[in-house]
Order: structure tokens, then C-alpha cells, then sequence
């Protein structure tokens, strides 16, 4: 029989700590949902210690959301531990993570702690959680480069005080697959009383590996994996969990081992990811990259037409990719918009957002002679992720040409108070960022700047991110229209309007 791999999803956690994906607490509750859509099994929420903010945004998911187990992550000491607690003590099943480092490296430069008083520390501060609940994950950081005798010793002495989950970091990225999997069967093999737990696996992806080292793990005995969506997270990221779920779902005959995900929702879940975050994902990226399904060579598509099953091993509707796109036009009803809305993985927006949603398409498919999934996506994620607007566009103008001095006329309404300017640039674009700069007196930075086109043809919607920085705080902008300039305002307006509602929510929290 197979047997089943629970997935611990840390995308608003690890994935988070990816450098320049800051999440706000609406994002991070909107991903939340979808991520219960999902099935994950456990959803790590953040680290509450961290910040006054994080311990909102914890809190905030496990007051509202079920149907997944709700995790915070702590250090090992009594205040982090009550904190964590603290946020997630009204979840569903709250779980309470802490983690200590078990090897030499760390333990002597970052810890300055001999074993003895890792083993102590560890054991008292597991004790101390088990006290708030019975649901209580340990993590020995960098365990993969540490002493395995020691970490028997260590999970041997945290089951004993009451943790259920033990988790096998390759922190660092530096494990090979037999390697980490032999590890683990070590583990499986030397810990006393290892079936009164779950072993769990968290990979990074250092070396390119963190998928390939969490599949060893699970054939070795590890039954939890550690995941993120898109394989978010701490320098090159974690273990990707679509790549898992696909694994274990493909080549099921082989594993007998499976999880219960909905895959149908991956590639949603893998778009809302990216636009939240303002990380692409890179066009050939297993499962949800924009060529993972596409079909360049002659011999290739004449195969697929064939039978698809020549050069496809993946449906790509098993991933949630509608391979029949075009989804609607300007004579579409709000019923049509809702039923195609739900079928994308976004039943649960509001009476409001659907009908901004709805004003929004009418507009565009007034200009598009065909509607594309991706569109009503891009216009999805520009109503629902909006954060109150400070800043908003009512006018722009932009002029440019082979012979002309690229110039853009802005209007604004910024708080309340309707102001325009005129400004020069070395493109219009750059003129329109200018303008905009001038009416909101932003001192930002912009660090990073992209367009694409949503879909093929002259008519298609561009979709523009900005990435822009502010006193060491750093947002993502993205705004989609079918005038390429528009959607650059929209982008960099929706990022100063984010920047805005931080410096709210700092002053509020303070
Ligand atoms: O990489 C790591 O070791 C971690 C732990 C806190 C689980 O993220
Ligand atoms: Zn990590």
C-alpha cells in the first residue's frame, strides 16, 4: 500500500527569507487560502520573534484560516517558544517548530555551546513547548554536517520531552543524495524510539540538489517533506514542492509513496507565488515554467499531435495549465467571469473583488479581441493583491518617436488632492517614472525593472514588475494593461502605494 508523505509548506516562511520577497499580511493571508486549496498538510506561517509584524501575520492566518495544520518557527529559548505560541495558540492543530544547530561549526562559532549543552538546551526548551501542546517540531540546523551519533542522542532526548516531529536540515545545500539518504536511514536505524515521531527533511538548493536529496530522504524512511512553492527561499532556495508532488504523482509505480496535494492547483498556486513575490519563474522550470510544456521541434510536435504521450509525461491540466486558453470575450457575462474565475483556483474573492475584477475585464476585452487565461489572471492579481491606494493614477499621457524628446503629462490623486506634472526622460517610460517620482516625492530606488507581454501578438497585454527600494525596504510593483507605458505606471504606483502601506503598518505596530 502506498503510504503517505505529508507536506509541510514554508513558503511564508524560508520562501519568504528569498532575498526581496517580502510578503505583506494580506499577500501573505491570500496565499495562505490557496495553499489550503492545495492540501498542504502544515503551513509554516513565519517566525512570530521575529518582528512585531511577523507575529501579526502569523496570527492573522491561524485566527482564520482551516483546514491545514498552522507551524510558527521559534529558537530555542522561553521567550521565542511563548511568542510562537502566543501567535498560533487559536489555529487548527497549531504546531510549535523549534531549532537548535547540532554540528561542530555551528555549535562552536555561532552557538559557542558545547554538545552537552546543545542536548540540554534542546530537551528543556522541547519540554517547554510540549507544555502548550502535543503537536512540537525539532530541528537540528545544519544537521547534515554534524556528528550522527549526536544527533541520535539529540532525537532520542526531544522525543522523550515531547517532540512528534523531527526534522534533518540540509541547511547549507552541502549533502549528495546517497549520502543524505543514508543518513537518514541511519537515523531510522539507530534512534530508539524513532516510530513514536515523523522524520522530516528540509533541503536547500545549493548545489542544485535540495529535490533529488528530499526524494533520497523519503525512500529512506523520512515522511514529512519541507517545501516551497517555486523552490522559494534562503539564497538558491529549498525543495521545490511541485517538483516533489510530481515526482511522487509520475512515477508513482515506482515510489509507492504519495501525498495528498491537488495538483490541479500547482500552476495558480506557482502564478500567485510569483506575482506576490515579484520572482519569475524561469522559463524552463520543471512543471511550471512557461516552456514546460511547449513543443519547439517539428519531430516533437508531430509526436504529441500523434499521441501525446511520446514526448509528454505530464498532462499538463494534471498541473493545473489549460491547454484550450482562450476563456472568454467582450460579450461574457459576470456569471461566465465567475465560473472561469473558479475554474483558475480563485473561488474564494469577495462580491467587491469579483466585481473590480468584472469592470476591469470589460475594459480590456473592449481592446483585446480575445481573452486569455493569463490576461484574466494578470487582472485578477492587480485588483486582489491591491493594498489602499495613496497614489492613484487618473491620467497619463506619454509621447515619444525616432525624432521626438520622450515626454510623459501625469496626473495623480494623492492623498485626496488631485496634482499633475509634466517631465522628460531618456524613454517615455523613464519620463513617466519621473513624473510620477515628482508628484509622490518618493526618494525610493528602483533596483530591478521587467516587461513582458502576458500573450502572443501586438494586441496583447504587457505586464510590467518593479521591484523598487526605500530605507531598507524593499517592494514589488506589477501592473498589467495593454499600453505598455500605463501598465509601467501601474506597476511602479502599485509598488510606492506597498512602500506607503509599510510605513503605515510600522508606525501602527510600534
Ligand atoms: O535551513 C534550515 O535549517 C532551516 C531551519 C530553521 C529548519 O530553515
Ligand atoms: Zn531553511
Amino acid at each position: 500500500m502506498s503510504e503517505k508523505i505529508f507536506i509541510f509548506d514554508t513558503t511564508l516562511r524560508d520562501g519568504e527569507q528569498s532575498p526581496g520577497a517580502t510578503m505583506n499580511i494580506h499577500e501573505k493571508f491570500r496565499l495562505a487560502q490557496q495553499l489550503v486549496k492545495l492540501r498542504v498538510d502544515v503551513i509554516e506561517a513565519g517566525f512570530p520573534a521575529a518582528s512585531p509584524g511577523d507575529f501579526e501575520c502569523v496570527k492573522n492566518i491561524a485566527d482564520n484560516i482551516r483546514g491545514a495544520q498552522i507551524a510558527a518557527l521559534c529558537r530555542c529559548n522561553v521567550k521565542d517558544i511563548d511568542t510562537a505560541w502566543q501567535a498560533i495558540k487559536n489555529g487548527e492543530n497549531p504546531r510549535i517548530h523549534t531549532f537548535l544547530a547540532t554540528s561542530p561549526i555551528h555549535m562552536q562559532h555561532k552557538l559557542r555551546l558545547t554538545p552537552e549543552q546543545v542536548l540540554e538546551k534542546a530537551t528543556a526548551m522541547v519540554a517547554h513547548a510540549a507544555r502548550y501542546t502535543s503537536n512540537v517540531e525539532f530541528s537540528a540546523e545544519d544537521a547534515s554536517r554534524s556528528d550522527l551519533d549526536f544527533v541520535c542522542r539529540v532525537f532520542e532526548a526531544v522525543i522523550q520531552a515531547g517532540a512528534t516531529t523531527l526534522n534533518f536540515p540540509d541547511t547549507t545545500g552541502y549533502a549528495l543524495p546517497d549520502e543524505y539518504g543514508a543518513q537518514i536511514r541511519y537515523l531510522m536505524e539507530h534512534i530508539p524510539s524513532i516510530d513514536q515521531a515523523v522524520l522530516s527533511v528540509h533541503c536547500h538548493n545549493d548545489l542544485g540538489l535540495a529535490v533529488a536529496n528530499s526524494l533520497a530522504a523519503i525512500n529512506n524512511g523520512a515522511r514529512q517533506v519541507e517545501c516551497t512553492i517555486n523552490g522559494l527561499g534562503e539564497r538558491a532556495g529549498n525543495t521545490a514542492m511541485e517538483e516533489v508532488v510530481m515526482i511522487l504523482r509520475t512515477r508513482a509505480e515506482r515510489a509507492g509513496l504519495h501525498t495528498d496535494i491537488v495538483t490541479e492547483h500547482i500552476y495558480p498556486t506557482s502564478r500567485l507565488v510569483s506575482t506576490i513575490t515579484g520572482m519569475p519563474v524561469q522559463p524552463n522550470k520543471a512543471i511550471v515554467g512557461a516552456n514546460a510544456f511547449l513543443h519547439e521541434s517539428g519531430i516533437h510536435q508531430d509526436g504529441v499531435l500523434k499521441e501525446r504521450s511520446t514526448y509528454e509525461i505530464i498532462n499538463p491540466k494534471d498541473v493545473g495549465i489549460s491547454t484550450s486558453n482562450i476563456v472568454l470575450g467582450k460579450h461574457s457575462g459576470r456569471h461566465a467571469l465567475r465560473d472561469k474565475v473558479a475554474e483558475m483556483g480563485y473561488s474564494s474573492l469577495s462580491e467587491d473583488e469579483l466585481n473590480r475584477v468584472f469592470a476591469r475585464f470589460k475594459v480590456v476585452a473592449d481592446l483585446k479581441k480575445e481573452m486569455f487565461e493569463e490576461d484574466l489572471e494578470a487582472i485578477i492579481m492587480d485588483e486582489v493583491l491591491r493594498v489602499p491606494e495613496s497614489f492613484k493614477l487618473l491620467h497619463l499621457g506619454a509621447m515619444s518617436g525616432s525624432r521626438s524628446l520622450p515626454t510623459a503629462a501625469v496626473k495623480l490623486l494623492v492623498a485626496g488632492e488631485e496634482k499633475e506634472t509634466a517631465s522628460l526622460g531618456i524613454g517615455p517610460i523613464d519620463a513617466t517614472f519621473r513624473a510620477i517620482a515628482q508628484l509622490t516625492g518618493t526618494t525610493s530606488k528602483l533596483l530591478y525593472f521587467s516587461v513582458s507581454s502576458i500573450t502572443g501578438g501586438t494586441d496583447a497585454q504587457g505586464e510590467v514588475m518593479v521591484r523598487i527600494e526605500d530605507n531598507g525596504k524593499v517592494v514589488v510593483g506589477q501592473g498589467a494593461d495593454p499600453d505598455i507605458i500605463t501598465a509601467a505606471a501601474k506597476a511602479y504606483l502599485t509598488g510606492l502605494n506597498r512602500l506607503e502601506y509599510l510605513k503605515k503598518e510600522s508606525k501602527r505596530s510600534e
